[in-house]
């Protein structure tokens, strides 16, 4: 277990403006590599629904994949936190959160995220009150996709902006040692970020976070059929793949 210490380090880092580094990864290699690179922190995202599972949504996923697949990522993991995602329906409640907390750190995991503001404060509370680290994550919430009918900018309007800064004030008061901020605007992240004393990490809100998350599988360009909008890969993957099974196939094909 990590201790209060190491999550004291991440508001220190704020404090010093030190940016704090994160990136998704979900079985051994990828975590291994990460965690080789010097990453601070890598999360076993529900976003494996979509880029590893090939769902449509992180509403399809379900908790014992989660399980497998922070088992597989925890044994790549030496140095970096290893935080992983509570999915859809885990949380509800917080004796379920408190459990379910338990049993991703039973899986290897050093922290758990979830998601909302205000409206889970509580669960937040209970969790950290157990000794686990918890991430928060507000802005766009992936798990309620569905019922916001898209990935939808958030932080536009001053209503929205105030309901955000009231969700970042609520989960840090909470416990939570840091707040992933989803898709909201950058003049939002900017005022989230100068409000608060925990670190958020951004991911497609701008410059002004404290730290940057991004999907490994957009940054490397290995799930081609989609790329949001805000990431700029930094490697093509998908397309090396393509590359070396087609050199594959014509050599032994007897072509080459
Ligand atoms: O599931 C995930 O990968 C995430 C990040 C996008 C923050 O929640």
């Amino acid at each position: 277990m990590v201790g209060s210490q190491a999550m004291e380090d991440f508001r220190a880092r704020k404090r010093r403006g030190e940016r704090i580094t994160a990136l998704t990864a979900y079985d051994y290699p990828t975590a291994r590599l990460l965690d080789e690179s010097g990453i601070d922190i890598i999360l076993v995202g529900d976003s494996l629904g979509m880029v590893v599972l090939g769902y449509p949504d992180t509403a399809e996923v379900k908790f014992e994949e989660m399980l497998h697949h922070t088992r597989a990522a925890a044994r790549g993991v030496r140095r970096a936190l290893l935080v992983a995602d509570l999915s859809i329906g885990t949380y509800n409640a917080s004796d379920a959160a408190v459990t379910n907390a338990q049993r991703l750190v039973e899986a290897g995991a050093q922290a758990v995220k979830l998601e909302g503001g205000v409206s889970h404060a509580a669960q937040i509370d209970a969790i950290v009150r157990h000794g686990i680290p918890v991430m928060a994550h507000i802005g766009m919430l992936p798990q309620s996709v569905r019922e916001e009918g898209g990935y939808k900018v958030k932080g536009r309007s001053e209503a929205e902006a105030e309901r955000l800064l009231a969700d970042a004030r609520a989960v840090e008061a909470a416990g939570a040692f840091s707040v992933v901020l989803e898709i909201v605007t950058a003049e939002t992240a900017r005022r989230i970020t100068e409000a608060i004393e925990i670190p958020t990490i951004g991911i497609g809100s701008g410059e002004h976070c404290d730290g940057q998350i991004l999907v490994t599988h957009d940054l490397i360009g290995l799930y081609p059929w989609f790329t949001p909008k805000f990431v700029s890969p930094a490697a093509q993957v998908a397309e090396e793949i393509r590359r070396a099974a087609r050199h594959f196939i014509d050599r032994t094909r007897g072509s080459l």
